[in-house]
């Protein structure tokens, strides 16, 4: 971990920082459908970077080509300053970024430091055998660094709560290397409560020097945390900016249309 923060300090020939992630021009096209057009985009470390959307804008397919699954059909994708094809979600884990899908692909039953681990068990001896000590030990651990405080590791994964699940999640890319962190919509199916407790760990990770993206459809929750807003409409970016240039009420509007809605209520009410 802290070596992928050292390399975080460094400058390029501008005199800024280089982003972790930078889209240039990006597009994507499913046949003849569009997805994606002209996204320009920069993931910071130390920043929580939001992309918001309505259904269907292209929040998912941004994801996808961030993540190693998709490749852009238009434009440029750079990791730290230098150009680069991801070619598999390994490869993207490979540069350092963690991608935490909403449906989290977790074993209900299986112990929370089992979900931990799974695929990249810790072994031990000659004969290569669990260390279930150890795992047991460094999810408690993990977790608790984070502000988790779960009294047993050894409890099913699916008796947490939603929130704690999507926190399990992160703190597991974390571990294992991450130094970007995309999160699809870790708080669109949580109560206040529950999403509160994701929103804190989010600007925990933020405050350790990770680049987060932040993917939501709820304005609410991308100005308490967001540094810095891109929001996507049918696949174009309307909007660019960064948490001084824009209020909640802005974004709010924004988000929820716009012009069109108000045109929409006009005509309601006539
Ligand atoms: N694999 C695919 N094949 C064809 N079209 C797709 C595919 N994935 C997404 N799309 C289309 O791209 C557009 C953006 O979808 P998506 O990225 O899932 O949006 P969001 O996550 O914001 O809801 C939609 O019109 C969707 O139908
Ligand atoms: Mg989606």
């Amino acid at each position: 971990m802290s070596s992928a923060i050292e390399t975080r300090s460094e400058s390029d020939s501008s005199g800024g920082k280089v982003p972790l992630i930078e889209l240039r021009d990006v597009g994507k096209s499913y046949g003849a459908i569009i997805a994606l057009k002209g996204i320009n985009l920069r993931v910071h470390a130390g920043e929580v970077t939001c992309v918001l959307g309505d259904n269907g804008a292209g929040k998912s397919t941004l994801i996808k080509i961030m993540a190693g699954l998709h490749q852009q059909t238009e434009g440029d994708l750079l990791i730290d300053g230098a150009q680069t094809h991801l070619e598999s979600p390994k490869h993207a884990l490979g540069k350092g970024i963690a991608t935490v899908y909403q449906d989290l692909a977790v074993v209900g039953l299986m112990p929370v430091w089992r979900n931990f681990f799974l695929g990249q068990e810790l072994r031990k001896g000659p004969f290569r055998m669990l260390d279930i000590q150890s795992m047991r030990a460094t999810t408690k651990e993990e977790l608790y660094k984070m502000g988790i405080d779960l009294p047993d590791v050894d409890a099913p994964i699916g008796s947490l709560s939603g929130g704690q699940r999507q926190c399990v999640a992160i703190s597991r890319a974390i571990y294992f290397g991450a130094r970007v962190l995309i999160l699809d919509e870790p708080t669109a199916a949580l109560g206040v409560k529950q999403s509160g407790t994701v929103l804190r760990y989010i600007s925990a990770a933020r405050d350790q020097g990770f680049g987060v993206v932040f993917i939501t459809h709820n304005p609410h929750h991308a100005h308490m945390v967001g540094d810095h807003f891109v929001l996507l409409n049918r696949g174009r970016q309307k909007l660019d900016c960064t948490y001084d240039e824009i209020t909640l009420e802005e974004l709010t509007q924004q988000m929820a249309g716009g012009d069109e809605l108000d045109t929409l209520s006009h005509e309601l009410r006539r």
